[in-house]
C-alpha cells in the first residue's frame, strides 16, 4: 500500500476568501533524529528535547553535541548532561578532543540553586564517532518555593564544533498552583497572580505546528499556551509514535519557561483521528445523525478520544454543532442534520470525547462553530462571479457567509444546540464561526462577524448560557473582522485584535502570526484598550481547563498507547456506526437484502475507493481520492468479506461485460472536499487529486449517472449506493433503480455497508436531512410550509421485522401482545391490518409514553406503516410533512405526537 501520494503537494496560492490560503500545511518536517528518546513522566531527569543533528559536512569535521537542548529536573538532584562527539565520515577520532564545560549564568542562583562547576573532558584519539560522556550538574535543594529556573551550560572544544547549548531547567516547586491537593480554583488564582501580562497573553495564543517545527524553542520564546495541527499538518513520518514524540518535544519547550505552564495541543479529529494514517475513520457527522443512536455516537466519541490521546493530544476541535439548512454548503457533512433537535440528541458525542476531564484517555471537546454556520444564505452573486475565474480567484458562495435571520429564529435554529452542550454536556471549549449574523429586525445589510459579536459571545454564551470553558477563535478568524482603517482587510491589525479579544474570545488560533498577535495585544492591553479584567477572564478559563485535564500533573504523553490507534475494538465501533448510518430510501421488490451467494456486478467509482468513502478532513484538509488513501476496508472489500460465496465482477466504469450477473451494485457519489471548496458554485480544489477537482453539485456527476444508467438498464435488479456528504439529486433515474441507499461518508470501515446489504444487520438509518427532488428546491427543511422533498427528514425503510422490536417489549403489555396477533400481519412481516394494530399500539404508548424503548419500538412500526402507505400510493398528500414532523416530535420527546402524525400518514 502506498499512503500520502498527494498528501505533500505544496500549495501557496491566494485563497478564495481574500486572505492567503495556506493549503495543506503538513509539508514541513520536524527533522527529529531517530535516537530521540523521551523520559518517563515523574522520572528524576526527564530526557526531553533532542538536540539538532550535527551539521558538519566536511570530511573529517568533528562536532560535539549534547544529547538534548533541555534537561528538566527537580531540585536536589544530579543531572547527567550527556555529550557526544562525532565525525562527519563516521571514522574514529584522529586526534583527541578536549571539551571545556562550565555552568553559565541563567535565572538560577549559583550556590543556592545549583553548585557552580566547570571542568574539562577528553575524548581520546581513536574514540569511535558517537562516543558519549556525561557532565554532572548538581541542583541544590534550598527548600524555598520557587518558579522554574535555568542553568545554561557553556561548552567549548578545540578542533571540534559545538552544536548544542544545553540548558538545565530546575523545576518549579513548592508553589500552591503546583499542589494537586488544592482545588482548581485556588491553583488558578495562585498561578494567575504570578503571571506577567506577556505570560498571560502567551496563554491566549495558539500557533500552528509548522510555525514552530523548525525552531521549537519559539514555543518558549513566545510563551505559547497552545499549538495546533491544521488539516494535514503532520509530523514528517505520520505514525502515532512520531506524533507523541512531536507533541512531547513541544511540551518540553513550554516546560522550560518560568511557570512551566503546559501547552494544550489541539487538532481536528472530526470523524475519528483523521489526520493520522492508520487511525479509525468514523462516518462523518451526517452519517452519525442518520443512526439516531445517541449511545452509539457516545462510543464513537470515546474511541476517537482514545486515539487522539494516544498520539499525545488532549484537545479536539469537534463536534460541529452546526445545523445544516442548505446542502449546497461544503461543510454539510460535518453537521448531524438539519433539525436542531437531532443535533442536540447527538451531543452525547461530547460525553464520549470528554468523559470526566482528567481521564487520560479522553480529550477536551469543542462545540463549533458558534453560531449559525450551517444557516448562512447562499450568495448567488458570488457564485455567478466565480464562473470563468481561475479557482484561486473564486470566493465561497455559502461557507463563512451571512446568517440572515430574526433573533427568535436564530435562537430556535442556530443557538439551540449550545444550551445543552454547555449545561448538560459541559463542553470545555467553543469555537466562534467564521460566518456573520445579520438581524432582520434592524434592516438588512449590517452583518456582524461572529468573531466580533460581543453580545452573542459574552452576553449570551458566557452570560446567559453560563459557559465556563474557553473560546478558541477559528483559523485567523479575527483577521476577517473588518477594520475601517484597512479597506483591503488583509492581515492582522491592532483593531482586529482589540475587537476580537473584547468580544470575548479567550484563545486565538493564529497559525502563522502568533508573535504578531502577541505584540499587538500587548500594546492594546498596555494602552488600556483591552481591560486587564478581560485578559484575566480569558487566562483563568484557559488555565482552569488545563488543570482539569490534569496537564500540570501529566504534561507528557506516553508512547505506550499507540496501539489504540486503529485498534480492532475501535474499528468494530466504526463498523457498527457505518451499518446503522445506512439509509434505505427505496427497496422495490425486496431487492435488499442481497443473498450471500448472489452473482453481483459491482460498479461505480466509489465502490473501491477508501479516500472517497472517507471524505474531507482525512490525512489532509481536503481529503484524498484513491483506493489506498487510508488503511481500511472499502465497500467492495466489505462485500467480499461478508459474502465470500458471492460471484463478483467488479468494473468501476461498468465497461466489463455484465454476463451472468443477477444484481448490479452501483456505488457512486462525491469525491472529498472540505469547507468552501465543497460549496456548490465554489472554487475547485486546484491542488487536490484530479477526481476532487470536479465542479461541486447536488446532482450526481455525469460519469456517475452514466454508470447508473448502464448497469440499471442491463441487469434485472439494480442497487445504487450514494457515497456522499449530502443528498444527490437522482429523481429522473429513480424509476430504473430498485434499491437506493444513502451511504454518506462511511470512513475506513466499509464492511458496515456490506453488513446491511446482505442482511447481517437490518437497515435502520433515517434521513438526517431532507432529500431534495431537484436542485431548485434547496434549501428544503423539516418544518417548511410547503414541504415536498423526494424523501422527507426521518425517512428510512427497514429490512428488519418491526414485529421483533414489538415482541421485545411485549411482556406485561396486553395491548402490544394483542397487536402482535398473527391476524394483523402478512407472512413477510409487513402489516396487514394497519388500523387495528396501530390502534392498540397507540393506546399502549399513550399509557406509557415515557418509556423510551417502548416508544422506539412502537414508532418504528408506525413509521413502517406510514412509509408502506407512501410506497403503495395510498398516503395523504401531505405525507412528507407528517413523516418529517413525526421525527421532529420524537426527537423533542413527544412520541405521542409523533405516533399520531405517522398514523395519519399510514391509514
Ligand atoms: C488548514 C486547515 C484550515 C484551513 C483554513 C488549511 O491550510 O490545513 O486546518 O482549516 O487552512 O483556511
Ligand atoms: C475550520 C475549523 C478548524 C480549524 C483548524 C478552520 O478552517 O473552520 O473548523 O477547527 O480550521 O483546522
Amino acid at each position: 500500500m502506498q499512503f500520502g501520494r498527494i498528501r505533500n503537494r505544496d500549495v501557496d496560492g491566494p485563497g478564495p476568501t481574500g486572505h492567503r490560503a495556506t493549503g495543506p500545511v503538513g509539508r514541513r518536517d520536524m527533522r527529529l533524529p531517530r535516537h530521540a528518546t523521551l523520559g518517563a513522566v515523574g522520572a528524576l531527569v526527564v530526557a526531553l528535547l533532542p538536540a539538532p543533528a550535527a551539521a558538519a559536512a566536511d570530511t573529517g569535521a568533528v562536532t560535539v553535541a549534547a544529547g538534548r537542548s533541555l534537561y528538566a529536573a527537580a531540585e536536589g538532584t544530579r543531572v547527567p548532561v550527556d555529550l557526544s562527539v562525532s565525525t562527519s565520515d563516521g571514522r574514529p577520532l584522529a586526534a583527541a578532543v578536549t571539551v571545556r564545560w562550565a555552568t553559565g549564568s541563567g535565572t538560577a542562583t549559583p550556590g543556592a540553586d545549583y553548585t557552580a562547576a566547570s571542568g574539562t573532558l577528553t575524548f581520546p584519539a581513536g574514540s569511535p564517532s558517537g562516543a558519549t560522556r556525561t557532565v554532572p550538574v548538581t541542583l541544590r535543594a534550598d527548600g524555598a518555593a520557587e518558579t522554574a529556573e535555568t542553568v545554561p551550560l557553556t561548552l567549548a572544544a578545540d578542533g571540534a564544533t559545538v552544536t548544542t547549548r544545553p540548558t538545565v531547567v530546575v523545576a518549579a516547586h513548592g508553589l500552591p498552583y503546583l499542589d494537586r491537593r488544592l482545588p482548581v480554583r485556588r491553583r488558578v488564582a495562585d498561578l494567575l497572580g504570578r503571571m506577567t501580562l506577556a505570560e498571560k497573553i502567551g496563554q491566549m495564543t495558539q500557533a500552528e505546528r509548522a510555525a514552530v517545527a523548525d525552531d521549537p524553542s519559539a514555543v518558549a520564546r513566545w510563551q505559547l499556551g497552545s499549538v495546533l495541527s491544521g488539516g494535514g499538518s503532520t509530523p514528517a513520518s505520520n505514525t502515532p509514535a512520531a506524533w507523541v514524540e512531536m507533541v512531547n518535544g513541544l511540551q518540553a519547550q513550554a516546560l522550560s519557561t518560568r511557570l512551566q505552564i503546559p501547552l494544550i495541543y489541539g487538532i481536528d479529529a472530526v470523524h475519528g483521528h483523521g489526520n493520522v494514517v492508520g487511525a479509525t475513520v468514523f462516518p462523518h457527522n451526517v452519517g452519525l445523525g442518520a443512526t439516531r443512536d445517541p449511545r452509539l455516537v457516545e462510543r464513537v466519541g470515546q474511541a476517537t478520544a482514545a486515539e487522539v490521546r494516544a498520539t499525545g493530544i488532549p484537545w479536539n476541535f469537534a463536534p460541529c454543532l452546526c445545523v445544516s439548512r442548505d446542502e449546497r454548503w461544503g461543510r454539510s457533512y460535518e453537521s448531524f442534520g438539519e433539525d436542531p433537535a437531532l443535533v442536540v440528541s447527538m451531543e452525547t458525542i461530547i460525553d464520549g470525547l470528554q468523559g470526566r476531564l482528567g481521564d487520560t484517555d479522553r480529550v477536551l471537546a469543542t462545540a463549533k462553530h458558534y453560531a449559525g454556520d450551517g444557516d448562512t444564505d447562499y450568495d448567488e452573486a458570488v457564485a455567478a462571479a466565480n464562473e470563468g475565474k481561475p479557482w484561486w480567484e473564486q470566493k465561497y458562495p455559502i461557507d463563512q457567509g451571512v446568517t440572515v435571520t430574526d433573533r427568535a429564529r436564530f435562537a430556535r435554529i442556530d443557538l439551540a444546540p449550545y444550551l445543552p452542550a454547555v449545561r448538560a454536556h459541559k463542553v470545555g471549549s467553543v469555537m466562534p464561526s467564521f460566518s456573520s449574523v445579520d438581524w432582520t429586525e434592524d434592516g438588512l445589510g449590517n452583518p456582524t462577524k461572529m468573531h466580533a459579536h460581543r453580545e452573542l459571545i459574552t452576553d449570551v454564551l458566557k452570560g446567559r448560557l453560563g459557559f465556563d470553558g474557553f473560546l478558541i477563535s477559528d483559523w485567523e478568524g479575527i483577521h476577517q473582522i473588518p477594520d475601517p482603517a484597512e479597506p483591503t482587510n488583509a492581515g492582522l491589525t491592532a483593531y482586529k485584535v482589540r475587537v476580537g479579544v473584547n468580544a470575548g474570545t479567550d484563545m486565538f488560533m493564529e497559525p502563522n502570526s502568533a508573535e504578531q498577535f502577541e505584540q499587538l495585544l500587548l500594546a492594546e492591553a498596555t494602552a488600556g484598550r483591552v481591560p486587564t479584567a478581560r485578559i484575566d477572564d480569558a487566562v483563568r478559563r484557559i488555565l482552569t481547563k488545563k488543570f482539569e485535564l490534569g496537564l500540570f500533573e501529566h504534561p507528557y504523553a506516553s508512547a505506550d498507547g499507540v496501539d489504540q490507534v486503529g485498534s480492532a475494538a475501535h474499528r468494530a465501533v466504526g463498523r457498527e456506526a457505518v451499518a446503522k448510518s445506512q439509509v434505505l430510501l427505496k427497496n422495490a421488490g425486496h431487492a435488499l437484502p442481497l443473498r450471500r451467494d448472489a452473482s453481483l456486478y459491482v460498479a461505480g467509482r466509489n465502490a473501491d475507493d477508501l479516500g472517497n468513502q472517507a471524505g474531507g478532513w482525512t490525512v489532509t484538509w481536503q481529503g484524498v481520492s484513491g483506493a489506498d488513501a487510508v488503511p481500511g476496508t472499502s465497500i467492495l472489500d466489505g462485500i467480499r468479506q461478508v459474502a465470500p460465496g458471492a460471484r463478483i465482477t467488479y468494473s468501476a466504469d461498468a465497461s466489463a461485460p455484465t454476463d451472468g450477473a443477477q444484481v448490479g451494485v452501483v456505488v457512486v457519489g462525491e469525491t472529498p472536499y472540505a469547507e468552501g471548496y465543497g460549496d456548490v458554485g465554489g472554487p475547485e480544489c486546484g491542488w487536490c487529486s484530479v477526481p476532487q477537482q470536479e465542479e461541486k453539485s447536488l446532482r450526481l456527476q455525469p460519469g456517475d449517472r452514466a454508470v447508473v444508467d448502464k448497469v440499471c438498464s442491463t441487469l434485472p435488479t439494480c442497487v445504487v449506493l450514494v457515497v456522499s456528504g449530502r443528498p444527490q439529486v437522482l429523481t429522473d433515474q429513480l424509476g430504473e433503480i430498485d434499491a437506493l441507499v444513502a451511504s454518506w461518508l462511511p470512513g475506513s470501515e466499509g464492511a458496515g455497508v456490506a453488513d446491511v446489504l446482505f442482511g447481517r444487520r437490518p437497515f435502520t438509518g433515517r434521513l438526517p436531512v431532507s432529500w431534495p427532488r431537484d436542485e431548485a428546491q434547496v434549501p428544503v427543511n423539516v418544518g417548511d410550509a410547503d414541504y415536498r422533498p423526494l424523501f422527507p427528514f426521518g425517512w428510512g425503510l427497514r429490512t428488519g421485522q418491526g414485529r421483533d422490536g414489538l415482541a421485545a417489549v411485549a411482556a406485561d403489555r396486553p395491548q402490544v401482545r394483542a397487536a402482535l396477533a398473527p391476524a394483523g400481519w402478512n407472512a413477510d412481516g409487513s402489516l396487514r391490518d394497519a388500523p387495528g394494530v396501530l390502534d392498540r399500539l397507540g393506546r399502549q404508548l399513550r399509557a406509557e409514553h415515557r418509556d423510551a424503548a417502548l416508544a422506539e419500538a412502537i414508532l418504528g412500526v408506525a413509521r413502517d406503516a406510514a412509509q408502506a402507505a407512501v410506497v403503495r400510493g395510498s398516503a395523504p398528500e401531505n405525507w412528507a410533512t407528517l413523516i418529517a414532523d413525526a421525527d421532529h416530535a420524537q426527537l423533542t420527546g413527544d412520541p405521542v405526537r409523533a405516533f399520531t402524525l405517522l398514523a395519519r400518514a399510514a391509514i
